[in-house]
């Protein structure tokens, strides 16, 4: 994601909801990933959130008032609506929500707003009932017509005591929304694109398995790729531990032949497959149906499961790209380019492991591309944000019409 932000400027608006001070975490998750913030406290915000804490965070004087005097005349609404990357209100209340629906400019905040052409983002937070109410909905149909982006509002308890819609989301969640808004080339916009990911647990008996460390991770980082990017992604996951992004349909699997089949009921309605699951290579032969007991030696016997992207690559209709992941010890791109002509894909990604630096789950490692009828090509040590880059970008280039990988 930090590729993302590098560099950008992201105009982080704050409204007076009771979720304001998290606001200041969202600044600093922001200003971690590479992204100059600029905080716009509303009068009421400034109840909640003390302008000190963002401008430690920040590094950015906090804009508050319309007619304050200025230190530097470049921090003026206009210069800043105009050097904004990304507006992201979070959170924002229905006030906001209406304001920026109409055109209101009162307030620093919705002057600047009236003044950006950059990409909008909201994060609502408010009471249900404010938030269920015609005249907030209706704004945000607005808003949303005029090409807003929204993330949440999430559901549960509020801090009114009420339950329902009006919880500021998840923080992961509204940075991946922040990550999508702020990508302008939407070059996958209208494609759909389907992912493997993480690991698979083949069971042995009702309480073990056989299963592998993969971390999910690497699934995770194309899928806000791709989103970021436009398309429409749906994740077949198998077991993992990381948040999945909130934006992608997320098909929850556990054994390699659940994943197969979730692969092969929906393959025909996607454009790209990509495998990035760690899939189970064999299952137990037969599972116990009562507990294993220990009495002894005990050999297990173990059956192939389906090759999943073989199968989806045998089966694929013209224009589909169907792309593979290779983890290999030795002769990297050699080893990768014969598993890409056995499984007859039109791209592999293919990575070192083993050796010191270049254990599985570490956070970068050697990588190659390799695509049928090119030579390999050397991407050096990429972390998996890079992979993720690089992968779709070629995947997306050889789409029909758009092929443009040299
Ligand atoms: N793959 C798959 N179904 C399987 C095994 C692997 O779809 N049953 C996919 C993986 O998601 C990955 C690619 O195939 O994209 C390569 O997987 P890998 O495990 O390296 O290949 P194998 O064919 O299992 O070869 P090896 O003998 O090297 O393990």
């Amino acid at each position: 994601m930090r590729a993302r932000f590098t560099g950008k400027t992201v105009v982080l608006g704050i409204t007076g909801s009771i979720a304001a001070y998290k606001a200041c975490e969202i600044a600093s998750r922001l200003v971690e990933l590479g992204a100059s913030v600029i905080p716009v406290l509303t009068r009421s915000a400034r109840e909640l959130v003390g302008p000190a804490t963002l401008e430690a965070i920040t590094g950015n004087r906090v804009l508050l008032e319309m007619f304050e005097p200025l230190q530097n005349p470049e921090i003026e609404h206009i210069a800043v609506a105009r050097r904004a990357d990304l507006f992201l209100i979070a959170p924002a209340t229905a006030n906001i929500l209406a304001k920026a629906a109409h055109g209101i400019a009162d307030d620093w905040l919705s002057t600047t707003l009236l003044a950006t052409r950059a990409p909008l983002l909201f994060a609502p937070a408010m009471n249900t009932l404010m938030y269920s109410h015609p005249a907030t909905q209706a704004n945000i149909a607005l808003l949303a017509a005029r090409g807003a982006a929204f993330v949440g509002p999430g559901t549960g308890r509020l801090a009114c005591g009420d339950e329902g819609p009006g919880r500021l989301a998840d923080i992961p969640y509204i940075l991946e929304a922040a990550a999508m808004a702020i990508t302008r080339d939407k070059d996958l916009a209208g494609r759909r694109v389907l992912i493997t990911s993480g690991a698979n647990h083949e069971p042995i008996d009702p309480v073990r398995f056989i299963g592998n460390a993969s971390s999910g991770r690497m699934g995770r980082a194309l899928a806000l790729e791709a989103l970021c990017r436009g398309a429409r992604v749906c994740l077949i996951a198998g077991p993992s531990d990381v948040a999945l992004p909130d934006a992608a349909e997320v098909i929850s699997v556990r054994t390699a032949a659940e994943m197969h089949d979730a692969v092969m009921e929906r393959l025909d309605q996607y454009d790209i497959l990509i495998g990035a699951a760690a899939v189970a290579d064999y299952r137990s032969a037969a599972v116990e149906q009562a507990k294993i007991k220990r009495t002894g030696p005990l050999t297990l016997s173990l059956v192939p499961n389906a090759d999943i992207i073989a199968e989806a690559a045998g089966r694929r209709r013209p224009g589909q790209i169907i792309a593979g992941f290779a983890a290999e010890t030795e002769n990297v791109p050699e080893n990768a380019a014969a598993k890409l002509a056995a499984k007859g894909l039109d791209l592999i990604l293919a990575n070192r492991v083993g050796g010191a630096d270049c254990a599985i789950g570490a956070e970068d490692s050697e990588a190659w591309l390799i695509r049928a009828g090119h030579a390999p090509q050397s991407l050096g040590r990429a972390s998996k944000s890079d992979i993720a880059r690089r992968l779709v970008d070629a995947a997306a280039g050889m789409l029909p019409g758009r092929d443009t990988l040299s």
